[in-house]
């Protein structure tokens, strides 16, 4: 039985994490046996999902009392690298949230002590276990180029975290390093690039339409041509109501999600695919018990891999060039 330690124990550690680590398929490899919070409050509510587990303030103090395989890091991103640097300190696995880091820099200083390390390590890019997407990429993969792939993700307010002190850290550049294109629109960068294989050049705009308060953009439209043809995102906050939906075409065929069921069309035949209800809550869950389950194998067989490790990078190294599109105003062309 793997032993596990969470490190911020807040919104997505509470209601995602945990039920996917207690899930039947999940129980039978990982306990989790430990936390870090520093909020007495979350520490307390997530003593309550899992009475036995032993919670601290620091991680010295929890690698000094516990013995733990590995960690899973759910704090703000502005505190991913740090508690990155302390599970390498200590030797152990690591499982960690999107985004990887905060800055361009740091993930390059991340990558090579996690490559000089070792360790068994994957990032919560969880949207690659989804079978909406999986879909998308066998869609994609009979082709040899030419795809034209949307994805439109509609909100009405960005998600308040659980940290009584700072909820809105979502809003504050400091601490999330950016809006809507940084906070969802990472996944649907590592889903374009693992869909359209490798980024060639990006061209964003981002605006603030509604919520004049966050110091961040709460609206982004990105353009990202890759080797296998066109990708657009289209990420608001500012939208009247949560709603997504996304298209994929070769010229010849296409697919079609309208956030419920997929169309594949063929010419003049059209064909329903069923996938999971995605409003459905143990849909969203299955995708991280699979990425723990995946996550729980490597550790067993002390398996390194370092395509997780350059694929966390280059999402951010990706989402800095987005950035830099939007500022300069400019097609940049990614290295
Ligand atoms: N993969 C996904 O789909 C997905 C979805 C939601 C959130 N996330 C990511 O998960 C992470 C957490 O998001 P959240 O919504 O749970 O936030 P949250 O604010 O609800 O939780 C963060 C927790 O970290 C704790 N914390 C703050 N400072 C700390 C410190 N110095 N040391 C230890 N703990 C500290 C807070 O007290 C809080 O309990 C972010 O990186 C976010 O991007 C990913």
């Amino acid at each position: 039985m793997l032993k596990c330690a969470i490190i911020g124990l807040g919104k997505i550690a509470q209601t995602s994490h945990v039920p996917a680590y207690l899930s039947r398929r999940v129980k039978k490899k990982i306990s989790v046996v430990g936390g870090v919070d520093i909020s007495e409050e979350n520490s307390k509510d997530f003593k309550k999902l899992i009475p036995g587990a032993e919670i601290f303030s620091n991680t010295d103090d929890l690698f000094k009392n516990l013995d733990i395989d590995f960690v899973d890091i759910c704090v703000p991103p502005s505190l991913h690298a740090k508690y990155l640097n302390a599970a390498l300190k200590y030797n152990v696995g690591i499982i960690c949230e999107k985004p990887f880091t905060k800055e361009l820099k740091e993930a390059a200083l991340l990558k090579r002590k996690l490559l000089e390390k070792k360790p068994v390590f994957i990032p919560c890019h969880q949207y690659k276990y989804s079978p909406v997407w999986k879909n998308f990429k066998s869609f994609s993969d009979k082709t040899t180029g030419g795809n034209f792939l949307q994805f439109n993700i509609f909100r009405n307010t960005a998600d308040l975290g659980y940290d009584k002190n700072n909820p809105g850290w979502r809003t504050d550049k400091k601490l999330s390093g950016g809006g809507i294109l940084s906070d969802t629109g990472t996944h649907y960068l590592y889903l374009s690039s693992w869909i359209l294989d490798k980024p060639i050049q990006v061209s964003v705009f981002n605006d603030t339409l509604k919520h004049n308060k966050y110091s961040v953009e709460d609206t982004s439209v990105v353009i990202l041509k890759c080797e296998k043809g066109i990708a657009e995102i289209n990420l608001t906050w500012a939208a009247d109501r949560r709603a997504n939906n996304a298209f994929i075409s070769d010229g010849k065929r296409s697919m079609s999600y309208d956030g419920k069921k997929i169309c594949f069309y063929d010419k003049d035949k059209a064909k329903e695919i069923h996938v999971p209800d995605a409003s459905d809550k143990r849909t969203y869950l299955a995708f991280y018990e699979d990425l723990f389950l995946d996550f729980a194998n490597a550790m067993k067989a002390k398996k390194f891999d370092r395509s997780l490790i350059e694929e966390s990078y280059e999402s951010v190294k990706l989402l800095d060039l987005c950035y830099k599109s939007a500022e300069k105003k400019k097609t940049l062309i990614v290295s």
